[in-house]
């Protein structure tokens, strides 16, 4: 039989735990022409969330596209998957692809190739002078706009990690693709992302091309009302019972962190499938012990890098958590120094994604290498 759990890559259909809410208010925001943009650490969801957005979108006719910044390293690249993925939103077939993309990105001399899985990519012809990058940009931001005019239809693009093109020298894409993307009827953007701060500065800054582009939704995690029963439901496909109190002890030990949540249920499934019918409360702590030694490579290096003033913040914070960091006390109990070295600390640890910040409480954003931290602690 096989696990019925899966994490690490997206899911959707089946596998999905229908975030009833937010996926209406997505689908809805983007049918009525907002544009929107979508935060949350990393591993709550947001790509399966996205993906299962413009599934939806386009089984009612709307052309959906999907574009993944982190596969690419230059605006070039950003620019040729940004036109391949809306022009595949409406062909999906090579020839026809290929008699698309000749219509609208004539100039560019488009080529039509197949990837590994044998969907069609597209390639352009930038040439190598500036005037053809920037012909290449030109055609291509309003592109989007023109298939949605000559198909008379509504078109939906999702960058995902959408931040990641702050990282291309200077800011000239972005602010192209603002005064394009605003002159655009017919044509919802949405941006989605890990690093928060970053692109939560990209869309609230005054001074970022994109300010004030589109409404600003953060991502929670699963509630868990939606995410008990789904996972019951696949522990019974999977022949184990689980009490609703071992449910909420998984959840919680995982700090309700989709990936963290299907990481421990796949884990128990694993140890304890064929060899009991239910689960107890101990043996979350013998699946956490399995992961921690699984994930103990991943974790020294990322140990290996902190400063030893970051590390004693970290101890700090894994044993007494993190809502009172500045206090005298909790400075003095765990030898901190400082207020404003433990400032320095956070701001990095923040940086780095290691800590978030929820509600006024700094967190170690993965709950097994919290625990981990702990098994090292004095
Ligand atoms: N709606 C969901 N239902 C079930 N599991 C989910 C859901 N969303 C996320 N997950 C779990 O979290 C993992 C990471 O999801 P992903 O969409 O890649 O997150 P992100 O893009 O925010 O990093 C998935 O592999 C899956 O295990
Ligand atoms: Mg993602």
């Amino acid at each position: 039989m096989q696990n019925p759990f899966k994490f690490g890559s997206v899911v959707t259909g089946g596998d999905f735990a229908d975030r009833r809410r937010e996926l209406t208010e997505l689908v809805r925001e983007l049918t009525d022409g907002q544009h929107l943009f979508l935060l949350s650490p990393r591993r709550y969801g947001k790509t399966s969330l996205v993906l299962t957005a413009l599934e939806s979108l386009s089984s009612r006719g709307t052309l959906a596209a999907y574009v993944d910044t982190f596969r690419t390293t230059t605006p070039v690249q950003l620019l040729e998957l940004m036109a391949q993925a809306v022009l595949r939103a409406a062909e999906s077939r090579p020839e026809r692809l290929l008699r698309l993309a000749m219509d609208l990105l004539g100039r560019l001399h488009p080529q039509v190739g197949a990837d590994a899985t044998g969907k069609p990519t597209l390639s352009l012809d930038i040439g190598t002078s500036p005037r053809s990058a920037l012909a290449l940009q030109e055609e291509v931001l309003d592109l989007p706009e023109r298939l949605a005019m000559k198909r008379m239809c509504q078109l939906v693009i999702a960058f995902d990690e959408f931040q990641e093109m702050q990282r291309f020298p200077g800011a000239g894409l972005e602010k192209a693709m603002r005064s394009h993307f605003q002159h655009h009827r017919h044509v919802s953007y949405l941006f989605a992302g890990s690093r928060q701060s970053v692109l939560q500065d990209m869309a609230t800054r005054e001074r970022s091309p994109f300010y004030k582009f589109g409404r600003v939704m953060s991502l929670g995690p699963i509630p868990q009302g939606e995410f008990a029963p789904f996972l019951e439901a696949r522990f019974k496909r999977g022949r184990l019972g689980v009490s609703v109190d071992v449910l909420a002890a998984i959840l919680s030990a995982a700090d309700d962190v989709p990936y963290n949540v299907q990481r421990l249920c796949h884990q128990l499934w694993d140890m304890l499938a064929g060899k009991a019918d239910r689960i107890t409360e101990g043996d979350i702590g013998r699946a956490i012990a399995i992961i921690l030694d699984q994930d103990a490579p991943y974790f020294s290096t990322a140990w290996d890098r902190l400063s030893l003033h970051q590390r004693q913040v970290l101890q700090a914070i894994a044993r007494a958590g993190g809502r009172n960091v500045f206090a005298s006390d909790f400075l003095t109990v765990h030898r901190l120094g400082s207020h404003s070295s433990v400032q320095t600390s956070l701001r990095q640890l923040l940086k780095e994604q290691i800590l978030l910040k929820v509600n006024g409480e700094y967190r170690i954003a993965d709950s097994f290498f919290r625990e981990w931290i702990g098994t090292r602690s004095p």
